[in-house]
């Protein structure tokens, strides 16, 4: 109600509610690099507009005279009762978008009481944003780095900062072929504080003085003009500063062992268990786009799935994550919860995935331009948006609970099923 009282007395909004006008603002307000890269996707950029466009095959079919005047947009996740079902999903290097980057984030998020998934390249420390949310729900999301030590300090420091759920992402064993960033000679992990989730953590600092792992020791950041100002940059990480940094050397050996470390391609199934022995907290797999990957989480005890594609980071080609809700949803049959993320944009795509079989959306690139506009303010309005569309979807459908957000309140569109 608020924000149409807004509307309608022609007061300007900080941040636009249509989609394309907020990514515009957005770009505005970021450098060309920074834009590239959060807007930016795999090859071709095919499966970006997938993940889109595959929205549009299905259709929502409203009921009529259904007291709509009271609605319920709560679930209950994990155990955790939420007061809407959106997550903000991991987002690395967010100093590119502000400079109060993932602090902002979780400000917002906590306002919201809407998780907020800490990125394990995260620009700052998960502890520095877990002591700004009090109480309010955080989730901690993990790159399976290939030392099990700092593995191990990840998910200890994350059952320390409060988090109550630990994200494995498996599609970002290595990094997707992304021309906007490759044409601008550009490596974005490393602006800023880009890495300082991994300078901030006691293993990974120990580790500077160790020979780096077997197969990694050629692993070295192309030098180009890019990449000194980038480790540069890379070196206010560091207490003490740039200087005291620099001259240690500590700033390069961190960017180079972070490259060479930071993910595991040789991952298999089996790696799962050594996680299960080393927390307690339920652990999600993010990626997961294959029905027989989803029986296979299953089988290995896993607690939740997020169906993504990486924002079509990662595989262009790649299916979009809504056109194989339904097939996983039917995988899993009910015992794993399922949270869909890539290309949710507003509350009618939300009601769809719940309406597929998702418990929950995550979102990553708009509250990334709400950042980027306006900072803590910026998010807080995108995920009020995204929750006023949704409860307004909800109940303009005739539904005044999740629970009834069911498979027969869409009709697949006759021209594509
Ligand atoms: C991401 N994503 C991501 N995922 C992850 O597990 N760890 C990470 O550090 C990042 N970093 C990241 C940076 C940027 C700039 C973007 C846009 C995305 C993927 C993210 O969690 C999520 O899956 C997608 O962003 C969802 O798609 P939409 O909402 O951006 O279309």
């Amino acid at each position: 109600r608020a924000i149409y009282s807004r509307g309608l007395a022609a007061k300007q909004p900080q941040v636009p509610t249509d989609y394309a006008a907020l990514e515009a603002r957005a770009e505005r307000c970021m450098s060309a690099q920074a834009f590239a890269y959060i807007a930016g996707g795999a090859g071709r950029e095919d499966t970006v507009a997938r993940n889109r466009s595959a929205f549009g095959q299905w259709q929502i079919v409203p009921q009529m005279l259904r007291d709509v005047g009271e609605r319920d947009t709560s679930i209950t996740l994990f155990g955790q009762r939420l007061p809407s079902p959106f997550l903000l999903s991991p987002v690395g290097v967010l100093e590119m978008a502000h400079p109060d980057a993932d602090l902002a984030v979780a400000r917002a998020a906590a306002a919201a009481r809407v998780p907020y998934i800490f990125s394990n390249q995260a620009s700052r420390p998960m502890e520095t944003c877990a002591a700004a949310m009090g109480d309010a729900p955080r989730w901690f999301q993990l790159y399976w780095s290939k030392s099990d030590a700092l593995v191990k300090s990840l998910v200890q420091r994350a059952e320390g900062s409060g988090c109550s759920a630990i994200v494995v992402t498996l599609d970002t064993t290595l990094l997707g072929w992304r021309s906007r960033d490759l044409d601008l000679g550009y490596l974005p992990f490393l602006r800023g504080r880009g890495i300082a989730q991994y300078t901030s953590d006691p293993v990974f600092l120990d580790s500077l003085d160790e020979p780096l792992p077997a197969g990694a020791q050629d692993v070295r950041p192309p030098v180009n003009l890019h990449t000194l100002r980038a480790v540069l940059q890379a070196a206010r990480a560091f207490p003490g500063g740039t200087l005291a940094g620099l001259r240690s050397g500590r700033a390069l050996a961190a960017v180079r062992r972070f490259i060479a470390t930071y993910s595991r391609p040789t991952l298999t199934w089996e790696n799962l268990a050594f996680l299960r022995e080393h927390t307690r907290l339920p652990v999600l797999l993010k990626g997961v786009l294959d029905p027989d990957d989803a029986r296979r989480a299953l089988d290995h005890g896993v607690d939740g799935l997020i169906v993504s594609n990486h924002g079509g980071r990662q595989v262009d080609g790649a299916v979009s994550t809504i056109e194989q809700l339904p097939r996983i949803r039917d995988a899993v049959a009910g015992r794993l919860p399922l949270i869909l993320d890539s290309g949710v944009r507003g509350g009618a795509d939300a009601f769809k995935a719940l309406a597929l079989g998702a418990t929950a959306v995550g979102i990553g690139r708009p509250y990334c331009y709400g950042l980027a506009i306006a900072g803590e303010a910026g998010v807080g309005e995108v995920i009020a948006n995204l929750r006023a569309d949704f409860e307004l979807t909800m109940a303009l459908a005739g539904c005044r609970s999740i629970s009834e957000v069911t498979p027969e309140r869409l009709r697949a569109d006759a021209a594509v099923s």
